[in-house]
């Protein structure tokens, strides 16, 4: 594919103060007449400001550099992490489409993309909210098909799934990352064979799902307030330590929400219990889980109350999972299609 600069540019580029702070840090870790070293991510943290990088902004971060901007242009040019045309203002989507993705439904993923966002790769949706396009293998071969929307993963896709998450995107709500058939990591999607031990008394999301969901900049423009600034190589390099920013003030605590047992019943009733793996995030395990619960259609879920979602979240130790995949409206969609 050709990279080349997007033909239409804005006239200047310029960090955030903290996110100048942050670059000027980078550029301490490297030793006198080796700053150039820190190209890479000076110019990933200017396309994470901007979410792609423009001519302005590669040539600000090659001055920085006290670089010759062809130097700093051919960088850009050449990975293709580096985004150089304008990318949907909620998410860019890319579509693992490499042979595990392949084999199990990437071509279906790409086809969601091209009906709901672009016919092209690279092309802005309609509203300008999506852009999307496919990429080699992310890695997460296991959880097969996937896609790395904003800065992280959605994995165990369907086609519905996709669907699904654009529209939350769209509508201002971020799915919790990680996969999205209920399963726990890349164990068998039956649930694990062996050490199950394991298995009690684990967080409810697995460690990188769980980082994602505490950092919650999955697709967030980065403007140098989301992390405090560390920079601990400055002391041994000499350099000065640019001072880190203030700390965020602390969340105010919160108050657990009350909890209420909703009703539940013995048996699905005549005809037979939903699919409730239809529910984004619900897998056959956690399927079995609600059965066993009492919960087998999806018009029992979509009539939970806040105070019963807090206690089947509490029960299942989802920490709020529930309520951010918002499983209730999703419930009511399926129960009003039945
Ligand atoms: S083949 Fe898709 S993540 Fe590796």
């Amino acid at each position: 594919m050709l990279r080349r600069l997007h033909p239409e540019q804005p006239e200047s580029f310029a960090f955030t103060p903290a996110n100048q702070a942050w670059a000027e840090a980078q550029i301490t870790k490297y030793p006198e007449g080796r700053q150039a070293s820190a190209i890479i991510p000076l110019l990933w943290r200017a396309q994470e400001q901007e979410g792609w990088l423009t001519r302005p902004a590669i040539e600000h971060v090659a001055d920085m550099l006290d670089m010759a901007h062809i130097r700093a242009l051919e960088v850009a040019t050449f990975y293709f992490m580096f985004q150089l045309q304008p990318v949907g203002a909620v998410a860019h989507i890319q579509i693992c489409g490499t042979t595990s993705c392949m084999i199990c439904g990437a071509e279906d993923l790409v086809a969601v993309c091209k009906e709901k966002i672009a016919a092209n790769a690279h092309q802005l949706s309609a509203d300008g909210k999506f852009s999307w396009e496919e990429v080699e293998c992310l890695g997460a071969c296991a959880n097969a098909p996937m896609a790395q929307i904003g800065k992280d993963y959605y994995e165990d896709l369907t086609a519905e799934k996709l669907a699904w998450l654009l529209d939350e995107m769209a509508a201002g709500r971020v799915p919790t990352p990680g996969p999205q058939n209920g399963r726990y990591a890349s164990e068998p999607a039956s649930g694990l064979t062996s050490l199950t031990e394991h298995e009690a008394g684990r967080d409810a999301l697995n460690a990188s799902a769980r980082l994602a969901t505490d950092i919650g900049d999955t697709i967030k423009r980065i403007d140098g307030t989301e992390l405090p600034l560390l920079a601990p190589w400055g002391k041994q390099s000499g350099g000065d330590r640019p001072a880190a920013p203030a700390p965020a003030p602390a969340a105010a605590p919160q108050t657990a929400p009350a909890e209420e047992a909703p009703e539940t019943l013995g048996a699905p009733r005549d005809g037979g219990a939903d699919d409730l793996k239809r529910i984004s995030g619900v897998g056959p395990k956690l399927e079995g889980l609600l059965n066993e619960m009492g919960f087998y259609h999806f018009d029992q879920i979509a009539a939970w109350t806040p105070e019963q979602v807090a206690w089947v979240d509490n029960r299942l130790n989802f920490k709020g999972r529930i309520e951010r995949d918002d499983w209730v409206a999703q419930a009511r969609a399926l129960a009003e299609e039945s």
